[in-house]
C-alpha cells in the first residue's frame, strides 16, 4: 500500500505551496453525523463561509453527539483563510478552574481516587467551545451568530434519533449517566438505556444555546447560565465559581508547520501534542530515507519512530503557557536526525532502553470535522467532552453535558489517566492551565493537493493523522484515506496495537522477527474525516471514516 508513498513525500524537490485559489462551483463538508454534516452544506448554501460552517457544524454535533463534544468541552479549530493565505489555531480547550490544585484527585496518603477525574463535576474543565464559537462567528464568520446557531437549535428541539452506536456509549457510562438526574433525564429513557429509535430531544440546550446567540460568550460565561451552572456543580461537589467562567479566553495560535519533501504540513500547536509529534515522526522518516527502503522496513521505520516521538510526548509537552515545551528543537530536522540515528533497522529498540517514562492509550470519542468552502477557505477541527459523554454531569437546568477533560492532566507523575497515558511535570495539574490533548486537526499541501483531515481516538489520534497523510501523499483518494487499515505504537506499553489488515502474515513475521509485540485490536478505532482536493483538476472528494456513522458532503 505505501510503494509510492516517499517519492511523494520525500524525493521530491521543496516546492512552494501556492495558496488554493478555488474558483470553482463546489464545496465540501466531512463529519461524524449526517445532521451535523447537513447543517454545514445548509448554512454554506445560505452563503456562509466555511467557519460559518464550522461553527454550524460545532454547535449541531454538540447536539447529536453528545458523547463526543458539547457546548460543556473544548476543542481545536484549525483556519485557513483564502482572503490573507493565513492559518491559524483557535484554542478553545478547557481550562482547570482556580480551586484545581496538583493532588485533588490524590487521597490523604497519596494514591489516585479512582474516577474522581473521569465522573461527576470535579472531573470538568471550564469549557471553551462557546467562546470559540463565539469567536470564529465574529472574526472569520459572514452569518449572524444566531443564522449559525440556528440549526444546532432545530435539532436540540426536534431531537435526533438513537443510533446502535449511541446506545453501546450509553450503555458504557449508563451508572454514571444515572447518577446525575439531569444528565439521566435527558440522555437516557425511564433512567435506563435508551431504545434504538427513541427520540432524544433537549429542550434546555436549545435554550442554553440560545441565550448565547442572542447575547453572546456573555449568554454561557455570565448571567443565568453560568449561575445554574456554578450552583449546578457546587451542590454537586464542584469546584467551578462564577469567575472562573466569567474569565475564560480563547487562544489564537501560531499553527506547527513543517515542510516535508513537497508537502507542507500544517498542524496544532500545544496545549496539543499532535503538531509536534507529527513533525518528529515525519522528520524522523525523512532523515533515515524512507523512500528508498522495503515496505516491511518501512513500516518498521514508522513503528520506531512512533515510539520515539511519543517518549518526547510524555516527557516534554504540556500548557506552552505555563511551562517551557522545545517546540522549535523538537520539530527540527536536526534532533529528528539525531534521535533516529539509533534506530536498529534488523531490530526493535525496546522502549525501556529509551531514557523516560510511560504512556498508554485507547479510545474511540471526541469528533471532527473538515470543511472547505467555494473561496477555498478551509477548517479542520476536533471537539472534546474527553471520555464518552464526558462526566456525565449535567447542571440542572442548562442542558450542558460537562466535559471530563481534567483527566487529561497528569493526576500524579507515573500515574496513567483513562487511556493509560502518564505524564510528567510539565503536564501536571494548575490553575487556569490547559490540559495536554492529542487532538491533531490537520492541514496539508503541495502544489497540485490539499488535504484537509483529523479523528478522535485518544493517544491513537496523532498515528492515524500520520498514516492519512502519508496515504494522502501517496495519492490514495479520500475514501481510502479513511478506510486503510491503522497500526499505532506509543512508547509504552512496548506494543505495536494493530487493526486487521496492517500487515501481511510475511511482515507480521519479519517484524516479530525484529522483536516487534504485535497486538491485534479486537476491535476497529478511530472516526477520520477527510476532504481531499486536487488543485489541478479543482476536483474535491471528502469521505466519512466506514468505523463511524458520519457523512461527507460535496456540491
Ligand atoms: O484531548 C485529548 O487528547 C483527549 N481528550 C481526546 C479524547 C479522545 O479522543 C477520545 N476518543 N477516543
Amino acid at each position: 500500500m505505501l510503494k509510492v508513498i516517499l517519492s511523494f513525500l520525500f524525493s521530491f524537490m521543496l516546492l512552494a505551496c501556492d495558496g488554493y485559489d478555488q474558483s470553482e462551483t463546489q464545496h465540501a463538508v466531512a463529519s461524524a453525523h449526517p445532521i451535523a454534516t447537513q447543517a454545514g452544506i445548509d448554512i454554506l448554501n445560505q452563503g456562509g463561509n466555511a467557519f460559518d460552517a464550522a461553527v454550524a457544524v460545532s454547535a449541531t454535533l454538540a447536539v447529536v453527539e453528545p458523547y463526543s463534544s458539547g457546548m460543556g468541552g473544548g476543542g481545536f479549530w484549525l483556519l485557513h483563510s483564502v482572503k490573507d493565505q493565513s492559518d491559524v489555531m483557535i484554542d478553545g480547550r478547557e481550562v482547570a478552574p482556580q480551586k484545581a490544585h496538583r493532588d485533588m484527585y490524590l487521597d490523604k496518603t497519596g494514591n489516585v481516587i479512582p474516577k474522581l477525574s473521569i465522573n461527576g463535576p470535579l472531573s470538568a474543565g471550564i469549557p471553551g467551545q462557546p467562546a470559540a464559537l463565539v469567536h470564529i462567528n465574529k472574526q472569520y464568520g459572514q452569518l449572524s451568530l444566531k443564522e449559525v446557531l440556528a440549526p444546532a437549535i432545530k435539532a436540540a428541539q426536534q431531537g435526533f434519533k438513537v443510533s446502535k452506536h449511541y446506545q453501546r456509549m450509553a450503555s458504557f457510562r449508563l451508572k454514571a449517566l444515572q447518577a446525575s438526574p439531569a444528565a439521566a433525564e435527558i440522555f437516557l429513557q425511564d433512567n435506563e438505556l435508551p431504545e434504538i429509535g427513541f427520540t432524544i430531544k433537549q429542550n434546555d440546550l436549545a435554550n442554553t444555546l440560545t441565550a448565547i446567540a442572542n447575547q453572546g460568550s456573555a449568554g454561557f460565561y455570565q448571567g443565568k447560565v453560568a449561575d445554574a451552572l456554578v450552583n449546578g456543580t457546587t451542590a454537586a461537589g464542584g469546584i467551578w465559581t462564577l469567575a472562573d467562567l466569567a474569565e475564560y479566553q480563547i487562544k489564537s495560535r501560531q499553527p506547527i508547520v513543517g515542510q516535508i519533501g513537497r508537502f507542507k504540513v500544517t498542524s496544532v500547536a500545544p496545549p496539543s501534542s499532535g503538531g509536534v509529534a507529527l513533525l518528529s515522526m515525519l522528520n524522523m522518516l525523512e532523515a533515515r530515507d524512507w523512500a528508498s527502503l522495503k515496505l516491511v522496513d518501512r513500516k518498521h521505520l514508522i513503528i520506531e519512530s512512533m515510539r520515539r516521538a511519543y517518549r518526547d510526548r510524555a516527557m516534554f509537552l504540556g500548557d506552552s503557557d505555563f511551562v517551557s515545551v522545545p517546540v522549535k528543537r523538537l520539530t527540527s530536522k536536526s534532533y529528528a536526525k539525531q534521535i533516529a540515528a539509533d534506530i536498529n533497522m534488523k531490530q526493535a529498540t525496546p522502549s525501556n532502553e529509551l531514557p523516560g517514562l510511560d504512556v498508554e492509550a485507547k479510545g474511540n470519542h471526541t469528533t471532527h470535522f473538515s470543511i472547505i468552502d467555494k473561496q477555498g477557505n478551509r477548517v479542520a477541527a476536533t471537539l472534546s467532552v474527553n471520555y464518552p459523554f464526558g462526566s456525565c454531569f449535567v447542571p440542572p437546568g442548562t442542558g450542558i453535558l460537562l466535559n471530563d477533560e481534567m483527566d487529561d492532566f497528569s493526576a500524579k507523575p507515573g500515574s496513567p489517566n483513562a487511556y493509560g497515558l502518564v505524564g510528567a511535570k510539565a503536564n501536571e495539574i494548575q490553575p487556569g492551565k490547559r490540559m495536554l490533548s492529542s487532538m491533531s486537526p490537520t492541514f496539508i499541501e503541495s502544489d497540485d493537493k490539499l488535504a484537509v483531515l483529523g479523528t478522535p481516538g485518544g493517544s491513537r489520534i496523532i498515528t492515524m493523522v500520520l498514516h492519512s497523510i502519508i496515504n494522502v501523499a501517496d495519492g490514495k483518494s479520500a475514501q481510502q484515506v479513511v478506510s486503510m487499515p491503522r497500526f499505532h505504537h506509543q512508547y509504552l506499553p512496548d506494543e505495536v496495537q494493530y487493526e486487521t489488515g496492517s500487515f501481511s502474515a510475511e511482515e507480521a513475521n519479519v517484524l516479530v522477527s525484529r522483536g516487534h509485540r504485535l497486538k491485534s485490536l479486537s476491535s476497529s478505532y478511530g472516526n477520520m474525516q477527510v476532504v481531499v482536493v486536487n488543485k489541478k483538476t479543482q476536483q474535491i472528494e471528502a469521505a466519512s471514516d466506514p468505523r463511524g456513522e458520519g457523512q461527507a458532503i460535496v456540491e
